[in-house]
């Protein structure tokens, strides 16, 4: 609804700035009226009641006027470019990405610039980087406490090397995702120093108390992130002779957003990152940035308030910027990501399929695809111009987050399914080629998680230890298998580093006392580039892999239908081995199905003729070969761990 009294008060503020409202600064102007009465709904509905709410919301249109008028006229100028196109840019099929560590990859920040070649041969033009904000060595959580928002660490390089890096990239056809850790800061940031000294300003940017009364309250509803290294939620801080929340390590003090000061401060933090020039901000642990005692602090209607409000922030001073919330939740809280009702696509635009990906290694594992298929009824409720990050590995551990009933759907035992999963990848059950291990135990619940390298969970690591070439060959069949049905099913793919190459696992993190707490180190390689060299030697395990894993972008960013257009359909289950599904744009269809066992495994042609007109030739971009339609009676033929990538002509 029109609030007129908003509206005058923005104009005065653009004003004052000296913006030109009815000039060159019209669409600043018109993006801000029109989502003026969203941003202050949402800001009475997060801080109605606050004593610091009024003086909170001139900060906040401050703090957007001012993000606006520092923006680079190049950014100005991508933004409306990235406007023009009929549907959200990031929505094409020609973006692919990488997410790495850029110490681990290329040293630093310069020569990460001096890498960009490398991501054009592979077909990748999208890079996320790890956290290079300043962060405690040896107390990071490989860069996710920082200490300083703005700050890039001297490990890295200089904040002119990352803009120079930026503009590098963006010359190239490149996109640029970096993170705001939002929920929490290092105690080591200025702003948990000076509660430490007894700011009452600043304390009230933690949850601090004096007592165990709430902190114990909490703690009733509140889960553990890492219950084997962090147990607990809270922490006793000496300096200041309080407990301070950590929902994640001890030395990640949790903000605290029913502060609308805190809001703000963030919000200039995120306007800050929007003005390097970034393309997607990934939110870091969103789930968690709203507490109330007596609930798990997760997932909190506020949550998404805050979410919803940033996002129409965003929107009007950088609109080029799209986010990534990171929440790594169940199948129907994830959905929530995306918004709903008059927010529908207007919260992230982007989540993690971390329910797919985990649903990935399940079908790997049992070469058995119900369960997948008994999850994807939430999963196809994304609403258009929303987009998945479709990945097999990140820096983080594999969840089995996907709920009980879509595995007792698919006719097995829950708790017996989740536990064959974790000791198969965790090389346990008899026979298992995985080289995985458990991550953060819960010793109450056995609820665990699971690290390690996608080569070495797809077998690689056990069958070079073994000189197998059998079973490297097949282990290679696996990962190349993930990749296809990631980079196909829909979103922008997104490969950790080191997987175009089949990086085993690295155990080195063992040596260090400021990793050796956390077993996803091992699944983090620094990159040897005498290895990746071997990429060019016909025959090598690196050649087979970057190959195929550059010839799966490739064509991919041939096919339109592949991008994210609301355009996936499950092809029905002829065979519970093989998972398909069909993907179409303007009168072009491609299905693909994958082998998800180690038999080969028979599909009628009949599923090819479900699904609009027969098609009579299926041409498969994989094998760059035609196929004639057989008669429902004949089959074709998907080998073990195999796929086709099927267009019909
Ligand atoms: C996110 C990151 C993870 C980190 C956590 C705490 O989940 O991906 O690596 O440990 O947030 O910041």
């Amino acid at each position: 609804m029109y609030n007129y009294s908003l509206h005058q008060q923005i104009n005065e503020s653009l004003l004052n700035k000296k913006l030109d409202i009815g000039g060159k600064d019209i669409s600043f102007h018109t993006r801000f009226v029109a989502n003026a009465t969203a941003i202050d709904a949402l800001y009475k509905e997060l801080y109605g009641n606050h004593p610091a709410a009024s003086v909170g919301f001139q900060q906040l249109l401050a703090t957007i006027t001012a993000a606006y008028a520092h923006r680079d006229p190049a950014l100005r100028q991508r933004d409306a470019e990235k406007e023009k196109v009929p549907e959200p840019w990031f929505l094409s099929n020609t973006i692919a990405g990488m997410s790495l560590y850029v110490d681990r990859f290329s040293e630093n920040l310069q020569g990460l610039a001096s890498k960009l070649s490398y991501f054009e041969k592979l077909g990748v033009n999208f890079l996320h980087l790890m956290p290079v904000f300043e962060s405690p060595a040896g107390e990071s959580d490989g860069g996710y406490a920082v200490s300083d928002f703005r700050k890039v660490d001297p490990r890295f390089g200089t904040l002119e090397d990352l803009q120079a890096l930026r503009q590098k990239m963006h010359a190239a056809g490149m996109y640029l995702m970096i993170d705001i850790v939002l929920n929490h800061t290092s105690h080591r940031h200025e702003w948990a120093g000076k509660a430490k000294q007894g700011d009452p300003f600043y304390q009230d940017y933690y949850y601090m108390y004096n007592d165990r009364v709430l902190p114990d309250m909490f703690d009733a509803g509140m889960p553990e992130i890492f219950p084997e290294s962090a147990p607990g939620n809270f922490t006793w801080s000496n300096e200041c002779g309080k407990w301070v929340m950590t929902v994640f390590h001890h030395y990640q003090w949790d903000l605290n957003y029913t502060n609308p000061a805190v809001l703000v401060s963030m919000l200039e933090n995120i306007f800050f990152y929007s003005n390097l020039g970034v393309d997607l901000l990934r939110i870091d642990a969103p789930a968690f940035i709203w507490k109330e005692p007596g609930t798990t602090c997760q997932n909190l209607p506020q949550a998404h308030a805050i979410l919803r409000l940033i996002k129409q922030c965003v929107q009007v001073a950088a609109p080029g910027m799209a986010l990534l919330g990171e929440a790594i939740v169940a199948p129907a809280e994830i959905m929530k990501y995306f918004g709903n009702g008059m927010y529908t696509a207007r919260e992230c635009d982007f989540a993690y399929n971390a329910t797919q990906m985990a649903l990935q290694w399940d079908a790997l594992a049992t070469g058995d695809t119900r369960v997948m298929l008994a999850a994807q009824h939430e999963l196809l409720q994304k609403p258009y111009g929303t987009s998945w990050i479709s990945y097999t590995r990140c820096h983080d551990d594999i969840g089995l987050g996907y709920d009980d009933y879509m595995i007792r759907n698919a006719g097995f035992n829950a708790w017996e399914h989740r536990k064959f999963l974790k000791e198969y990848y965790s090389g346990e059950y008899p026979g298992s080629p995985a080289r995985g291990a458990l991550f953060s135990v819960n010793p109450k619940t056995q609820d665990a998680r699971i690290s390690g390298s996608l080569a070495s969970l797809c077998g690689l690591e056990k069958a070079m230890a073994e000189n197998n070439e059998q079973a490297i060959a097949l282990s290679i069949d696996k990962i190349i298998l993930m990749q296809a049905h990631s980079f196909f099913i829909g979103g922008l793919p997104m490969l950790f580093y080191g997987d175009e190459m089949g990086y085993t696992n690295d155990y080195s993190y063992l040596q260090d006392p400021g990793k050796s707490y956390d077993n996803r180190w091992m699944h983090r390689p620094v990159i040897d580039w005498n290895k990746n060299q071997r990429a060019e030697q016909p025959g090598t395990t690196e050649q087979r892999v970057f190959d195929a894993t550059r010839k799966l972008l490739s064509i991919r960013a041939s096919l339109k239908e592949t991008g994210d257009y609301k355009n996936l359909q499950w092809l029905s289950p002829h065979n519970i081995h093989v998972a398909g599904y069909l993907r179409s744009y303007a009168g072009k269809r491609l299905f693909c199905v994958f082998n998800f066992s180690d038999r080969p495994a028979y599909l009628t042609w009949y599923l090819f003729k479900e699904y609009g007109n027969p098609p009579a030739v299926l041409y498969d971009h994989w094998r760059e070969e035609q196929l004639k339609v057989g008669f429902d009676h004949e089959y074709l033929v998907v080998a073990p761990y195999q796929f086709f990538l099927l267009e019909a002509e």
